[in-house]
Parts: C-alpha cells; sequence; structure tokens
C-alpha cells in the first residue's frame, strides 16, 4: 500500500492533548502531534522562515535587514522567507506615508493561512530584552495555529555567544583604525534584566584589545561612563560603532548628529575625536553569521522534533 500524502491546506494543528506547549529558546514548540492515521507516511511539512526585527525608518539602515535575508536564502535555500518588525511607533509612522510593517501575529497569521505547518522564527534583537519578549508572546500567541514553532536566540544569549561575539566584533572596525585609536561600541541599552550582556560584552572585548569598549544609549554603560574610562586612558580618537542590527535613528541621531547630547558633541567637548560608523551589524558578515547560526539552530530543532513523527505503514 503506498503512503497517501495529503493536502497542506487540511494540516491544521490540532492544539488537543493538554496543549503541552514548551517553549524552550532555541527549541521547538511542540504540541503533541497530531492523531495520525496509517498511510500518512512520511508526513509533509511545509516550514517558513520569519526573520523578526524592530523596523527603522532611516532608508540606507534597511541594506543590513537586506544582507541577513541574502544570507538566510543562501544558508537555508528554498525556504519560504517572510519578515515581521516589533516597533508600533515605526508602525504608525511608516503607515502615514503608506508603508506596511506587519506584526509578527500578522506574519504568522498569514503563514498558517498559507498552510504552513512549521515556522523558525529568528529574532535580530541583540539582547533577550523587552523586545525580544514580545517577540516570544506573540509567537506563544499563534503556536497552536502550527505543529511547531521554534525560536531562535538573539544576537547575545549565553556566554558562549559573548565571547563569539567578541571575537568577531573587531571585524566590524573599519581598517583605517589605528592600533592606538580607541573603539567604543554603541549599544541600545536597557532596563531590562538582560542589560547586563552589555558590561559582560564589555568584559570579554577587552580581554583581546583594552582600548575596546562598551556603552548604551538607555543602559550601563552609559556614555558617561565611558567619557569617564576614555578620560582616564587619555584617548584622542575613537571610532563610534553601532552593536545595533541597523545604523537607524540611534546612530544617525543619537551617535553622530548635529544636536549638543550627541555622542560626537559629548566626546568633542571632552577633547576626543570621534569618528563614527554609520552601518549596523547586518552590514557586518562575520556578526550577521551568528545570527544566520542562531537561526539554523531553530531549524534544526524543528526538524529534531519533526522525526518521531514519521509514520510507519501498518500494511
Ligand atoms: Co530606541
Amino acid at each position: 500500500m503506498s503512503c497517501s500524502i495529503r493536502s497542506f491546506g487540511l494540516r491544521r494543528a490540532v492544539p488537543s492533548r493538554g496543549l503541552a506547549v514548551v517553549l524552550a529558546l532555541g527549541l521547538a514548540v511542540a504540541f503533541s502531534p497530531r492523531p495520525v492515521r496509517a498511510q500518512e507516511c512520511p508526513i509533509p511539512t511545509r516550514t517558513a522562515i520569519l526573520l523578526v526585527a524592530f523596523g527603522t525608518s532611516v532608508p540606507e539602515a534597511r541594506q543590513s535587514f537586506q544582507n541577513i535575508e541574502d544570507k538566510a536564502r543562501a544558508a537555508f535555500p528554498g525556504r519560504e522567507l517572510r519578515w515581521a518588525y516589533t516597533s508600533h511607533i515605526l508602525r504608525k509612522k511608516l503607515a502615514a506615508e503608506g508603508e506596511t510593517l506587519p506584526t509578527v501575529e500578522e506574519t504568522l497569521d498569514t503563514l498558517a493561512h498559507n498552510g504552513y505547518a512549521q515556522v523558525a522564527v529568528q529574532s535580530l534583537q541583540v539582547v533577550p530584552g523587552e523586545e525580544f519578549h514580545k517577540v516570544v508572546a506573540a509567537v506563544n500567541s499563534r503556536a497552536s495555529r502550527f505543529d511547531r514553532v521554534a525560536l531562535g536566540q538573539p544576537l547575545m544569549a549565553g556566554t558562549d555567544d559573548l565571547k563569539r561575539l567578541a571575537e568577531v566584533l573587531p571585524a566590524c572596525i573599519p581598517a583605517q583604525r589605528k592600533p592606538s585609536e580607541t573603539v567604543l561600541f554603541m549599544g541600545h541599552g536597557t532596563a531590562h534584566p538582560a542589560g547586563v550582556f552589555y558590561p559582560a560584552l564589555e568584559y570579554f572585548l577587552e580581554r583581546s584589545d583594552t582600548k575596546m569598549h562598551v556603552a548604551t544609549v538607555e543602559g550601563v554603560p552609559s556614555l558617561d561612563d565611558a567619557v569617564a574610562v576614555l578620560k582616564k586612558a587619555k584617548a584622542r580618537t575613537v571610532w563610534l560603532v553601532p552593536l545595533m542590527s541597523v545604523a537607524g535613528d540611534h546612530a544617525v541621531n543619537d551617535m553622530a548628529g548635529s544636536g549638543d547630547g550627541s555622542w560626537v558633541n559629548v566626546l568633542a567637548r571632552a577633547g576626543i575625536t570621534a569618528k563614527p560608523v554609520l552601518k549596523g551589524l547586518g552590514q557586518c558578515g562575520p556578526v550577521s553569521d551568528l545570527w544566520i547560526e542562531h537561526l539554523g539552530q531553530a531549524l534544526a530543532a524543528l526538524d529534531q522534533a519533526e522525526r518521531p513523527k514519521h509514520v510507519k505503514k501498518d500494511n
């Protein structure tokens, strides 16, 4: 007897059997398998990739997203790839300009409607802070519409990530930087407990180069913290490199802008010449590779969870 392949349109997860949803980061959100009949072997699955970013209103910054998308397509050819964005402020702003930024919920609904049974969601956040947890909540709210959903980790989610990132970040510094010159990576920062990843990254960076530092717009270390360190070290020239997926509003205005409070001007008043770099981490190959690796882990988690679902024919 041959296997009967059912139409994808009929594949809807049955959120039954006690809804044993496990959202382990990087692991599949596994529902108890649907009751399966014999003669369905192996079960066809349609897996999509969903990339999730905060969003940006700076057109040039979108190159970061494009680069990450190109890398994802190259690494996982043939997979359906969609985008979603977490920023409601940007959604409103861009809607006024006629552009639609879909939410995670909307994109997952569309994928379910299109018959996708599995989704690997990759967060392009830098730390597992508030934005990332919004993604977790959105994914949980739609998990019952799929057989499985796996969520990839943000850029820094543990000590191994920190070590790897510290190794590859120097590749994002322009080649013109002289060894005597200081580098200050500009992170977003957050009051969320995940804000500790920024000083932790600085710890690992300084182990290889004592002239590399981290400061954040909204958390610790602050720019003031960094200025105190730079003054003590008698730094004259500081390269400013965004530690964000895109060189968006924070990089263009808070870092390199003409306002009194911009990092460039704050440093100038401290007698330090700043050289801002307007490129996001998505434009830095070795760093975007780390996000793609996390996406690979999410896809692998789906594949592993899938294996026991292959059903034997009971001739
Ligand atoms: Co912000």
